[in-house]
C-alpha cells in the first residue's frame, strides 16, 4: 500500500514538506489511545540482548535525523525498532540551512540532504522528552556542535549540550561527521576529539557513548578514533552521510541510501580489523533482511536505517527484521 498509494502522493510533494506532513500524521497518532495495539501488525521482535550495558529487543534502530526534536519517537517505537535515536541536537537552537535542502534521487534509492542541524536546541528537546516520557526501547540522543561555534570551542559546546540532555538519554552519539556543518568533520582530528570526549566523560563516565564517523574517513584518522574509543570505553556508529559531490551528485549535501551500502560495509570491516571488541552500530544503505544480516555477520552489534523508510515505508522495519523473531544477534559487548 505504501509504495503504490502513499509514496506516489508524498513524492509529488517537496521532500521536506512530505516529511513535515508525515511528522504531523505521526504526532496526531501519538494522542490516540491504544496506539500500541494499532501498530501491532508491525510485529514485535523480542529476543533481548545486551549492548553497552543496555537491553535491546532486536538489532535494528531508527537513525538520527528523522526525529530531530524528540517529537515522533513515541509513535515510531511501535514500528518494531530495537532502539531509536533523536537529534542531532545542538546546545542552542538553530534554523539550519536555507530551503530547499532535501532532495530525492529515486533511481538510486538515495537522498541528499543539507539540513544543517536544524533543531530546537537542547533545552526544548529535554522538555519534549520530559513531557512525552521515555520510550519502552533504548533512546539514543545525538549531539552536535552549533554551526557558529568555532572548532576551538567545540568541546565546551558539546559539553553544554550534554549537560542539559544527559539524564534523558540511555546512550549518546557524538556527531563529528555531518558534511553540512562547516569544518565539523575536522573534529576527527585526535586533538580536537580527545578534548571533546574527555569533557563529556568528566561529566558522566558511565553513560554509553558512541562517536559517529564519516564514511570516507582516512584510515589514519580511523585508527586514532578507535584508540580514543577504546581508551574511554566508547563505541562507533559507522557511518554518516557522504559529501554528495564525492559521488558525482549535482546537489550539495550528505548522500544517504543505497549508494552508501558498500562504503558502510567497508568501514565496518576496517574497524573490525583494528579492534574485535569495540561496540559498533552500522549505518548506511540498509534496505533488506540480507543487508542487516550481512552487517551482523561482519561484526556490527546493531544497525540502523533512515533512507529505506522513505523509499519502502514503515513496514520496512518488519521486513528487515523478518529472520530476527527467534534469532539472537551479536550484542554482548559491554562498555
Ligand atoms: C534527511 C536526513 C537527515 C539526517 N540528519 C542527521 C542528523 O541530524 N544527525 C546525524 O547524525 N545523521 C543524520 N542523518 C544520517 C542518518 O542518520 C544515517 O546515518 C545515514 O542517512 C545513513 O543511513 P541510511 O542510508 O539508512 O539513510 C540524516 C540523514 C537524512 C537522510
Amino acid at each position: 500500500m505504501y509504495k503504490h498509494l502513499i509514496r506516489p502522493i508524498l513524492f509529488k510533494l517537496d521532500p521536506e514538506k512530505a516529511h513535515e506532513l508525515v511528522s504531523f500524521a505521526i504526532r496526531t497518532t501519538s494522542i490516540l489511545p491504544f496506539k500500541e495495539k494499532i501498530f501491532s501488525f508491525c510485529g514485535n521482535f523480542v529476543k533481548e540482548k545486551e549492548f553497552m550495558g543496555l537491553k535491546f529487543k532486536n538489532p535494528l534502530g531508527l537513525a538520527s535525523g528523522f526525529d530531530k526534536n524528540a517529537e515522533l519517537y513515541n509513535v515510531m517505537q511501535y514500528l518494531g525498532f530495537g532502539f531509536i535515536e533523536i537529534g542531532t541536537v545542538t546546545f542552542m537552537p538553530q534554523p539550519g540551512n536555507e530551503r530547499p535542502r532535501l532532495f530525492r534521487f529515486p533511481e538510486n534509492m538515495a537522498i541528499v540532504n543539507r539540513m544543517g542541524f536544524n533543531n530546537k536546541g537542547a533545552k526544548k528537546v529535554a522538555e519534549n522528552i520530559a513531557s512525552n516520557g521515555k520510550p519502552s526501547i533504548p533512546l539514543g540522543i545525538n549531539i552536535g556542535k552549533n554551526t557558529d561555534c568555532p572548532l576551538e570551542n567545540a568541546a565546551e559546546n558539546y559539553a553544554d549540550c550534554f549537560r542539559i540532555l544527559r539524564q534523558y538519554g540511555d546512550f549518546f552519539i557524538i556527531n563529528i561527521s555531518c558534511p553540512n556543518i562547516k569544518d565539523l568533520r575536522k573534529l576527527h582530528d585526535i586533538n580536537y576529539l580527545e578534548k571533546i570526549i574527555s569533557r563529556l566523560k568528566n561529566q558522566d563516565s558511565l553513560k554509553p557513548m558512541l562517536i559517529k564517523i564519516a564514511p570516507d574517513i582516512e584510515n589514519s584518522d580511523l585508527v586514532n578514533v578507535v584508540k580514543i574509543c577504546l581508551k574511554y570505553q566508547m563505541g562507533l556508529i559507522a557511518s554518516n552521510t557522504l559529501p554528495a559531490e564525492k559521488a558525482g551528485y549535482s546537489q550539495k549535501g550528505g548522500l544517504s541510501g543505497r549508494p552508501l551500502n558498500m562504503l558502510a560495509m567497508e568501514r565496518l570491516k576496517e574497524i573490525r580489523e583494528i579492534s574485535k571488541e569495540i561496540p559498533i552500530i552500522s549505518s548506511g544503505g540498509i534496505f533488506s533482511e540480507d543487508d542487516l544480516n550481512e552487517r551482523l555477520k561482519y561484526g556490527a552489534n546493531l544497525a540502523e536505517i533512515y533512507t529505506s523508510i522513505i523509499y519502502e515505508g514503515p513496514l520496512v522495519v518488519k521486513k528487515i527484521l523478518k529472520s530476527h523473531r527467534n534469532l539472537s544477534f551479536q550484542g554482548s559487548v559491554k562498555s
